[in-house]
């Protein structure tokens, strides 16, 4: 077995916590967590991970506050705006899963225009997963296979080919940060396989040696995909 996941995702979590803990607005720590992740491309690439999918946004985060969504789609904007050259030079395509409606009209053309720039990259898939939802992405494949005429029984590869993006692989490798026990409607389908670490790491304390914990400990795990013990 591979000890290295081909595809690792990591749930953002504990931005929010880590500012209230030095008594700083909110935001302050989504902007902490944006310079971890910048950090974290890099190191995660270093890794040989080929894949690197973070949730930075869900479906259900637009019943935040107006001024945390907006200060969020202002750090995306600045995101792309000034580190896309960044993750190019490092061989990074960036992608984005998740429904397009919804997000301000300049920020999709920004987003349009990072995936048009990066394409040709090959050495890291960076998927940033905003407004993402599993159920969304589930029923928004239902919805386009329905659409494109198909006829009799669907299969799991027919449903696939509807998804955000149907050529990557699945998550192996699910982090949580932050404590949190749960998946919170990330890769809903692609997670039947998965397996999790959780730690109660805040986020923007996420480093080099809390990356190196996770990927140890998965080395150590037996894949069995419902198959019998080796
Ligand atoms: C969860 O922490 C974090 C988010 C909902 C946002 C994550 C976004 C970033 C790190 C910025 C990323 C930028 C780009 C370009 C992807 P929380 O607010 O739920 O924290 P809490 O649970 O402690 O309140």
């Amino acid at each position: 077995m591979k000890t290295v996941p081909d595809h690792l995702a990591i749930i953002l979590d504990g931005n929010g916590r880590w500012a209230k803990r030095r008594g700083l607005p909110r935001l302050m720590g989504h902007r902490a967590g944006l310079r971890k992740l910048e950090e974290m491309v890099r190191l995660v690439k270093r890794q040989g991970i080929r894949y690197f999918s973070v949730y930075a946004f869900s479906t259900e985060n637009w019943n935040r506050p107006k001024m945390e969504v907006d200060g969020l789609m202002s750090l995306f904007r600045y995101y792309i705006r000034h580190k896309v050259d960044a993750i190019k030079a490092e061989g990074g395509r960036i992608r984005f899963a998740g429904r397009r409606e919804n997000i301000p009209a300049d920020l999709l053309e920004m987003m349009r225009w990072a995936e048009e720039r990066t394409a040709g990259e090959t050495t890291i898939d960076f998927i940033l997963c905003l407004n993402y939802g599993g159920r969304a992405e589930v029923l928004d494949a239902v919805n386009a296979l329905l659409e494109s005429g198909h006829r009799g029984p669907v299969t799991e590869a027919d449903l696939r080919r509807f998804f955000y993006l149907p050529d990557v692989p699945d998550p192996d490798l699910i982090v949580r940060t932050s404590g949190e026990l749960r998946l919170s409607n990330f890769w809903l389908w692609e997670a039947a396989y998965s397996e999790f670490y959780f730690t109660d790491i805040h986020w923007p304390d996420f480093d080099e040696a809390a990356l190196r914990t996770a990927l140890e400990d998965y080395a150590g795990r037996e894949r069995r995909y419902g198959g019998l013990k080796s």
